[in-house]
């Protein structure tokens, strides 16, 4: 959710201004771009030059910049709309006042009224003084303008006394940042399954019966639906390919009988079904269990029917959306129409193996989006990541709330 998000982070004068040199480096680890507006008086509590070689950029906290012998403009309203997302923390109750109160006399707060992006501010000060009725009466002022509050934490202050007031650790800060992030993508709250990769049918322990895909395809799909906020599980063939993101839960299959009984598993469940996969239509019927020894100048090997995973999906679906991928090599609208039908499908996603740079292995697909009411959406040459966030979109349209 942070990855390439430029946040402008401030920082305000109270103790637990120390805790922004955890939270700037959990802001970049999770990819983020940071810059950091500090008051004067949070210099007391944390160094800039911490701050600055931890956020790889310069720290500011004046309205002007002198250096030899120049004056130069450190221009706040350039800051606050460069921002994503701007976060203040730790909010002192001084901090917390002034900008409910439009005051603007530091090169933090000038940003703050500069700023289009959403505001979030992390509270911390004593117990009593966050109690305080004109501290609660900034907070929800600062609310009713459109900002979010991440709640101050219970626990022991640097008073010595105990009682709510801490700042939210940085972890719960970026958690709480990702979350609303996550709320504003159009999958948010969303529940997609994707197939993707070739399924491998076992001849004998050592050989199978397989195809050419990667898995590359769904992997995209994968990644972009959940950059889109969705939560997503992706049943995959044996690839070589890796996920990072958290909110990818990968379960990993071989044959299309285990492709399809982990699909089913999951699929009351699923607001949204994606098949990418390849999977093949035959497994030989008795797989050897020790390898196979040559014995003639030929052999047979008596292939049965695998489950249509999709299909099957297409007869048990309770409201899901349900798109299939076809991979053909002639008359190919007329097959994808027809496997639209027969699997009793929402959309199907179309790519030919006669269109160059489409189909199995590269990191390029020409596709065309073909809906259940015969809209068809065709679509450039493009790479995988942005063909699956195209389809992404096409699906979105469709979805009813
Ligand atoms: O993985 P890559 O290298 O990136 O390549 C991507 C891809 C070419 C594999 C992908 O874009 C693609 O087209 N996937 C579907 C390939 C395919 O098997 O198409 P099909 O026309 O045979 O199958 C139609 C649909 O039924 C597909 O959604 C397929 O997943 C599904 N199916 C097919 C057979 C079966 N037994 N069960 C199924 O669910």
């Amino acid at each position: 959710m942070l990855v390439s998000k430029r946040i402008l982070l401030g920082i305000t004068g109270g103790i637990a201004a120390y805790k922004t040199t955890f939270l700037t480096r959990l802001l970049i680890q999770a990819g983020a771009e940071v810059r950091i507006v500090m008051t004067p008086a949070s210099a007391d509590f944390v160094s800039p030059l911490t701050l600055a070689t931890l956020s790889k950029n310069e720290v500011l906290s004046s309205f002007v910049r002198e250096e030899d012998g120049t004056v130069d403009w450190n221009n706040h309203v350039e800051l606050g709309l460069w921002a994503d997302l701007m976060l203040i923390a730790p909010a002192t109750a001084n901090t917390l006042s002034r900008m409910a109160s439009g005051a603007c006399d530091n090169l933090l707060l000038a940003c703050y009224l500069s700023a289009k992006c959403p505001v979030f501010v992390a509270p911390a000060m004593d117990l009593d003084m966050y109690k305080h009725p004109s501290t609660q009466k900034s907070l929800k002022t600062l609310m009713d303008y459109g900002n979010s509050v991440i709640p101050a934490e219970s626990g022991e202050l640097a008073s010595g006394l105990i009682g709510e007031g801490r700042m939210a650790e940085p972890e719960t800060i970026v958690a709480h940042l990702q979350a609303a992030l996550r709320a504003k993508q159009p999958f948010s709250g969303k529940k997609i399954l994707i197939t993707a990769g070739p399924t491998y049918e076992a001849i004998d322990p050592v050989r199978f019966i397989g195809n050419h895909s990667s898995g590359k395809m769904g992997y995209a799909l994968a990644e972009a639906a959940a950059a889109m906020g969705a939560e997503v599980i992706l049943v995959s063939g044996p690839t070589a390919l890796k996920i990072a993101d958290p909110q990818i839960r990968v379960i990993p299959v071989v044959s299309a009988v285990e492709m399809h009984t982990e699909s089913r598993r999951y699929f009351k469940e699923m607001d949204i079904v994606i098949g990418a996969a390849a999977v093949a239509d035959y497994r030989p019927e008795h797989p050897a269990s020790e390898k196979l020894k040559k014995t003639g100048d030929s052999m047979q090997i008596n292939l049965v029917r695998n489950p249509d995973i999709i299909a099957s999906l297409g007869r048990e679906k309770t409201g899901q959306f349900l798109v299939g991928f076809a991979l053909e090599t002639e008359n190919e609208l007329a097959y994808a129409k027809k496997k639209l039908k027969e699997k009793n499908l929402d959309a199907i996603v179309l790519n030919s193996l006669r269109d160059t740079g489409a189909g199995f292995g590269s990191d390029t697909n020409k596709v065309t989006f073909i809906d259940k009411n015969s809209e068809i959406t065709p679509f450039e040459l493009k790479t995988k990541a942005e063909v699956a966030t195209d389809l992404l979109h096409e699906i979105h349209k469709r979805l009813k709330d």
